[in-house]
C-alpha cells in the first residue's frame, strides 16, 4: 500500500488550479445511462471514484473513452444487469446506478453501496422516493433489487434533507410518466449540476437548487456535451491548506459564491481572502488566527466535507474552538491521529473541541476516510519534520494529482511508489 510523505514547515505559494468536482462526477457519469445517445463530459477528475464508475458502465455495456480530460459515454448498447457485488462496492455513489438503471430500464439490482465509514449512512430516503415513483423495492442479502411496471411521478417529501436521495430521485424521476415534485430537496451545487446535465438531454426540471424540485418526464433524453463544476471541496481543502501553512496562494478555476460559509470562517480566524470571477486568493501569512467555533450544515451552511481539513487549521487557533459535525456523527476519525502530531483536541459527542495553538510535529498517521486524509495532509504540511500517512487509498478517491499540485505550490512531498497513483488511474483505464 502506498503511503504519502510531507516534510512540512513550508508555505504554499504560488497558484493552484481547480479540478472538476468529484461528487458531481459520480452523479454526472450514471446519469449518461439515460440518454438515447452519446454524452461528453468535460473536465472529469482523475480519480479512483471516476475509474471505477466507467468501468461499471462498461459492465453494463457501454462505450466509454477519454480524451484530454474529455469523457465519451455511448449507452445505447447498455444492458440492465445486476450488480449485487464487486465494483459496486468500492464507492458510496454506486447508488445512483439504482435512480439511472430504474429511469432507463425500470428495474435495476444494485448491491448496497461502500465508500467511507462516517457513522451510519441509511438510503431509506432513496428508497421512499423510488417506491412513491411506482416502483417495488426489496433487499436481497444486501442488494438492492427495484422493479416498476411503469414510473409514474408523485409529490416526494424528504424528511432527512439527502444529496444522494435528491439526486437518485431526479434521475428516476426525468422518464417517468407525468410530474414528480422532491420537497425538501437538497440544494448541493452537485444538484444543480445534475439538473443541467439532464436538462441539456431534455429532461424538464424546474427548481434545482432550491429546496422543491419539479419534474415533468419525457419519453426520450438525447446524448449532449457537459463541462462539470469545479469541486468545491477540494477548493476548500487548498484554501485551508494555504491559510494553515501560512502561505499565500491563487486558486483558479472555483466558484466563489459556492465558498461562502468557508470564506466567512476563515476571515473570523484572520486569513484574507480576495475574489474575481473564477479565482481566488488566499492569504494567511499575517497576524494571529483566532479560534472559532463551528457546526456543519446542509449547502449553503458549512460543508461537513471541510469540517476534518478545517479542525487541523484550528490547532493552529489561539483559544478554544468547537466544531460540531450535524450531518455525520462519527466524522472524528482524525482526531485521534491529530493529537498524536501534538494538537490538544478532545471529542464529545458531536464535537471535536480544540485548544490552540500547538506546535504540530510530523509522525506516523493513518487516513481512515477520504477527508480524514485531507486534515492529515494539512496537518503534515504544517508540522515540523516528516509525517508518513497510510490509508492513501481513500484520499486518491478524492484528490487529482494531490502531490504534483502540492509541489507546484513549493511543498516537500512524496510517495513510497514512484508513480502518482492519479496519473495510473487515467492511463490503466483508458
Ligand atoms: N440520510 C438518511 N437517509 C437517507 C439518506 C441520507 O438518513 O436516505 C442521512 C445521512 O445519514 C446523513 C445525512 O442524511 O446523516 C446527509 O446525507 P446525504 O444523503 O446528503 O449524503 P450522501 O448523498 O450520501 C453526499 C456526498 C458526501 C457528503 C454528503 C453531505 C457524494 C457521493 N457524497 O453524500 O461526500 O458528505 O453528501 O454533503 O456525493 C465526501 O466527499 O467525502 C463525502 C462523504
Amino acid at each position: 500500500m502506498d503511503k504519502l510523505y510531507i516534510h512540512g514547515g513550508k508555505p504554499l505559494q504560488g497558484k493552484v488550479t481547480i479540478s472538476g468536482a468529484k461528487n458531481s462526477a459520480v452523479a454526472l457519469i450514471p446519469a449518461t445511462i439515460l440518454a438515447d445517445g452519446p454524452t461528453t463530459i468535460e473536465n472529469l477528475p482523475g480519480i479512483s471514484d471516476v475509474r471505477i464508475f466507467a468501468d461499471l458502465l462498461q459492465d453494463l455495456g457501454g462505450k466509454t473513452e477519454l480524451n484530454n480530460g474529455e469523457f465519451y459515454v455511448d449507452p445505447r448498447k447498455m444492458k440492465e444487469i445486476p450488480l449485487p457485488n464487486g465494483k459496486v462496492k468500492k464507492l458510496r455513489a454506486s447508488y445512483y446506478l439504482m435512480g439511472a438503471l430504474l429511469g432507463k430500464f425500470g428495474q435495476a439490482c444494485v448491491g448496497l453501496p461502500g465508500g467511507c465509514n462516517l457513522g451510519p449512512r441509511p438510503i431509506d430516503q432513496h428508497i421512499k422516493g423510488f417506491e412513491a415513483l411506482g416502483a417495488e423495492v426489496t433487499n436481497d442479502h444486501g442488494a438492492i433489487s427495484i422493479v416498476a411496471k411503469e414510473l409514474r411521478g408523485a409529490r416526494i417529501y424528504l424528511d432527512v434533507v439527502s444529496v444522494g436521495a435528491t439526486i437518485n430521485i431526479m434521475l428516476a424521476a426525468v422518464r417517468a410518466k407525468g410530474r414528480t415534485i422532491i420537497e425538501n430537496a437538497a440544494k448541493e451545487p452537485e444538484i444543480i449540476d445534475v439538473a443541467t446535465l439532464l436538462s441539456s438531454m431534455g429532461a424538464k426540471i424546474k427548481g434545482a437548487g432550491t429546496d422543491v424540485i419539479r419534474i415533468e418526464g419525457v419519453d426520450y433524453l438525447k446524448g449532449c456535451r457537459h463541462t462539470i463544476i469545479p469541486d468545491r471541496i477540494e477548493t476548500g481543502t487548498f484554501m485551508i491548506a494555504s491559510a494553515a501553512t501560512r502561505g499565500q496562494v491563487i486558486l483558479d478555476n472555483v466558484i466563489p459564491k459556492h465558498m461562502e460559509s468557508l470564506m466567512s470562517k476563515l476571515r473570523e480566524v484572520g486569513v484574507r481572502i480576495d475574489t474575481k470571477d473564477d479565482q481566488m486568493l488566499v492569504d494567511g501569512s499575517a497576524g494571529e488566527f483566532s479560534s472559532v467555533d463551528i457546526k456543519t450544515l446542509v449547502h449553503p451552511g458549512f460543508p461537513t466535507d471541510l469540517q476534518q481539513p478545517m479542525t487541523t487549521l484550528l490547532t493552529q487557533a489561539k483559544g478554544t474552538s468547537i466544531v460540531t459535525d450535524t450531518i455525520y456523527s462519527a466524522r472524528f476519525k482524525h482526531v485521534d491521529e491529530l493529537r498524536r502530531m501534538g494538537a490538544n483536541i478532545k471529542v464529545e459527542g458531536r464535537s471535536a473541541i480544540i485548544d490552540g495553538s500547538t506546535p504540530l510535529q510530523g509522525t506516523k498517521v493513518t487516513a481512515s476516510d477520504l477527508r480524514a486524509g485531507a486534515a492529515l495532509v494539512v496537518a503534515g504540511l504544517i508540522a515540523n519534520g516528516i509525517t508518513e500517512i497510510s490509508g492513501v487509498e481513500h484520499i486518491d478517491r478524492g484528490y487529482e494529482y494531490l502531490e504534483a499540485k502540492l509541489k507546484a505550490l513549493g511543498a516537500e512531498t512524496w510517495r513510497n511508489s514512484d508513480q502518482e497513483p492519479s496519473k495510473i488511474v487515467m492511463l490503466d483505464r483508458y
